[in-house]
């Protein structure tokens, strides 16, 4: 068909995701989690790096179940044929429920009236789907869903002794596990108090699993890891602690934002640059543009933040706008169409955290932040590195990191 575009169309911005940094941080943190088990959380298309690919990559790396936000995050990576088990950490209704039992995901129940739902969706499940598999979440301090720590017994009891319901984990959220080691004492001892009293309350050989630990509770509290571990941000390689924790195992973050400059020019003092004209060149100086923009999940308020473009660290100078952003630098700058320019990376480049100081704001926002107009792009063993611009951006995205 006369123009059109190259299929797969490669946009010069890019997300390259390193599946072996994957692995090897699932690896690691399985190692270090020992003997507690390993769930990865792929909620946010795993924090934007793609859920499927990153699913797979850590089950091979050790990770022992998966963690999603949304039903449809989970029968999302049970089409793409994940066997593993996942667990659905957001209140869903019965019409959810039904769907998931089917899928063999396991559910959360939060409250009575979620026991209510789950008990009628496991009864609309075909025979071969039962029980319908639940967790129940105990809010312990994160004020977000979860029952009472005092209802816990009651309602644990009720799951475990319906016959069409299995009882197969008990969990709670911690809310400071990044930055105040007292209140996460203080939540895990509430948990542990309601973890004497549900046993109490169920009836014999009922044995559920126990989990609290986000990433922050799995590396700096080992009282948290009970029996699993949910940990998101630390497989993506930016773990978060709190003051005074050990070092973390290495993790690198598998995921970098390329691009390449689409044009440039030498301008003489004074230019201004782009909406608003909020930023003047101080003197004879090299402008770069990139293709990449809010649109992209490239922030308005990254002005000023500097990237990595044709080897040189130089501002992103003037507004972001939607779909490109421009760099300056010195008169003498070789730069020219085509140059790589490395937007978040680490070592080459600014990486998430970088981002995160200059946007007030943290990894995870700038992560799940990058938009699906970003092409994925996998490289690492199981990646998808065939054409000449993927392999070419694999091979450097090494050297990237
Ligand atoms: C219930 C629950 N568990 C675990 C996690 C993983 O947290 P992190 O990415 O800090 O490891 C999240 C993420 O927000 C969560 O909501």
């Amino acid at each position: 068909m006369s123009g059109a575009l190259p299929s797969p169309p490669i946009r010069a911005t890019r997300a390259v995701v390193d599946l072996d940094a994957v692995r090897d941080n699932a690896r690691a943190l399985a190692r270090a989690v020992a003997p507690a088990r390993l769930w990865a959380v792929v909620k946010a298309d795993a924090y934007g790096h793609g859920a499927v690919r990153v699913a797979q990559a850590a089950l091979e790396g050790g990770a022992d179940a998966l963690c999603v936000a949304l039903p449809q995050e989970a029968l999302a990576l049970r089409a793409a044929g994940v066997g593993a088990g996942i667990l659905v950490l957001g209140p869903t209704r019965e019409a959810e429920m039904v769907v998931l039992g089917e899928a063999g995901v396991w559910v959360t129940v939060a409250d009575a009236a979620a026991a209510g739902e789950a008990r009628s969706a496991a009864r609309r499940l075909p025979q071969a789907a039962r029980p319908l598999a639940v967790h129940l979440k105990v809010d312990t301090g994160m004020g977000r869903i979860g029952c009472r720590p005092e209802e816990a017994p009651r309602l644990a009891r009720a799951l475990a002794e319906d016959a069409h319901l299995h009882l197969a984990g008990v969990f709670t959220h911690l809310a400071c596990a990044d930055e105040d080691p007292a209140f996460t004492r203080w939540q895990l001892e509430r948990f542990a108090r309601a973890r004497a009293e549900v046993t109490a309350a169920l009836p014999q050989g009922v044995r559920p699993l126990w989990h609290a630990a986000n990433s922050a509770g799995a590396l700096a509290e080992p009282r948290s890891r009970l029996d699993a571990v949910r940990v998101g941000i630390a497989l993506y390689g930016y773990p978060a602690l709190p003051p005074g924790a050990p070092p973390p195992p290495p993790l690198r973050p598998p995921l970098s934002l390329l691009s390449r400059v689409s044009f440039v020019k030498r301008v003489p003092p004074g230019t201004p640059v782009s909406y608003g004209a909020t930023h003047r060149t101080a003197g004879e100086r090299m402008l770069a543009t990139i293709p990449a923009g809010y649109a992209d999940g490239v922030r308005r308020a990254l002005t000023g933040l500097e990237v990595a473009v044709a080897g040189r660290r130089v501002p992103v100078v003037g507004r972001v706008t939607m779909d490109q952003l421009v760099v300056e630098g010195p008169a003498d700058w070789e730069v020219k169409v085509g140059d790589r320019a490395v937007l978040l990376a680490g070592g080459e480049g600014p990486d998430a955290a970088a981002w995160a100081r200059h946007l007030g704001t943290i990894p995870y926002e700038v992560l799940t932040g990058l938009s699906a107009r970003v092409p994925r792009l996998y490289v690492g063993r199981g990646g998808a590195a065939t054409g000449a611009e993927e392999g070419s951006a694999g091979s450097r995205d090494g050297a990237a990191r």
